[in-house]
């Protein structure tokens, strides 16, 4: 059955890398025999440029009813004033699809090892899976804004610290069995109760270790020792910071993909990275975050697990042949690195 998937290409780079990630679709899917179908839908700011709001009804009902999301980027200063900005956009839309688990893997390419700011010998074998709680914490609380005072309130329930903690559990057992569970239950309530949760969760998963971090350190260890972590699991915003930073070990935001999931519906995959003005129109953004995100919609959404092996591969070798984007210290565009990646397929 042909399969719907929503392209939201957004804004800044966004349309760029998402012709890009679009492109490689349809090379695969002609290989394999996989039959789909794109809707491209207004989102983010152009979605207040199309429609006057960043999550038009229309969108979020081709959302609701796809087999799959792919998102690129939205945000811009020209929407920094608009009465919705485009950011609330991408919270709703989270939120409406039920879309709390974000896994954000790290896998650093053979072919950009030495590309990486950090020595060789810490980046070596440096492969874990960050899992964002994605739908609850200080991004959904209240918050409110007065003249000379300001407050966000930052709240979890059990239930949904312990569906995150599940997750992050189940993809350890397919992967090294270490979950490190982040938090700041030195000064925080809702990181007192994520820890107990994550001890009780832990005992469902014998097999699996649980070991706790509190957020500022684990900061640091993400760069002295990343190699030795597996599985990270932490709330939203902890989550949001850590990945940026995660992005330091390849050595680029331009390379990091996202799955998203809810307990049933359809699943939306993006880059990690925003729309990055600085950029846009030049036609020289890293296609890859978006590429990648395109095979782990192939596998996680479809089971198309050779595909999305293929594709990863044929950015790999990409890479090996010295095409590299401006982000990575190289010369290629958008397209040429996205042809190039067609080519190894
Ligand atoms: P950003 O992630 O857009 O950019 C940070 C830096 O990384 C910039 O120097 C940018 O050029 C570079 N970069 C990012 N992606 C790249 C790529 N594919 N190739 C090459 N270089 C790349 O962060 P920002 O500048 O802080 O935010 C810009 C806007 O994006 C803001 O409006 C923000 O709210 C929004 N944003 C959106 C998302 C999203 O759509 N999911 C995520 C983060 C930020
Ligand atoms: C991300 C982004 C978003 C977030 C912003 C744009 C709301 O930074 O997807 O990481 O903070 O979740
Ligand atoms: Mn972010």
């Amino acid at each position: 059955m042909t399969k719907i998937i929503v392209a939201l290409a957004g804004d800044g780079i966004g349309p760029e890398i998402m012709s890009a990630g679009l492109q490689v679709l349809a090379t695969i899917a002609k290989k394999i025999g996989f039959d789909y179908q794109v809707k491209e839908k207004a989102f983010g700011g152009a979605g207040i440029d199309a429609v006057g709001h960043p999550l038009p009804t229309d969108t979020l009902a081709a959302a609701k009813s796809a087999d799959a999301i792919l998102l690129a980027a939205i945000g811009g200063p020209q929407y920094d004033q608009a009465p919705v900005r485009p950011e609330q956009g991408l919270l709703a839309i989270r939120k409406e699809l039920k879309l709390y688990a974000n896994i954000r893997p790290v896998k650093i390419f053979e072919s950009l090892a030495h590309l990486s700011p950090l020595k060789a010998e810490r980046i070596a074998g440096v492969d874990f899976v960050m899992v964002r709680e994605l739908t609850g914490g200080i991004y959904f609380g209240d918050h409110i804004l007065e003249d000379r005072k300001a407050q966000d309130i930052n709240d979890y329930s059990a239930e949904e610290i312990e569906r995150i903690l599940r997750r992050a559990f189940e993809i350890a057992r397919g992967r090294r069995k270490l979950v490190t569970s982040i938090d700041k239950q030195n000064v925080l309530a809702t990181s007192k109760l994520w820890r107990k949760v994550a001890d009780q969760v832990a005992k469902d998963y014998p097999d699996v270790t649980l070991e706790h971090q509190l957020v500022d350190s684990a900061a640091m260890l993400m760069i002295t020792r990343p190699a030795h972590f597996d599985v990270l699991v932490t709330e939203n915003l902890f989550g949001d910071i850590l990945s940026d930073e995660a992005s330091v070990l390849p050595g680029t935001l331009g390379v990091m993909p996202s799955a998203s999931h809810s307990s049933d519906g359809p699943s939306l995959y993006e880059p990690i990275h925003g729309s990055a003005p600085d950029i846009a129109g030049k036609g020289i953004a890293n296609p890859v975050s978006m590429i990648l995100s395109v095979a782990m919609m192939l596998r996680e959404s479809f089971g198309e697990y050779e595909a999305a092996n293929r594709i990863e591969k044929a950015v790999d070798k990409a890479f090996k042949k010295g095409i590299l984007t401006a982000d990575l210290g190289g010369k290629a565009s958008t397209q040429e690195m996205t042809e190039a990646i067609m080519k190894q397929l």
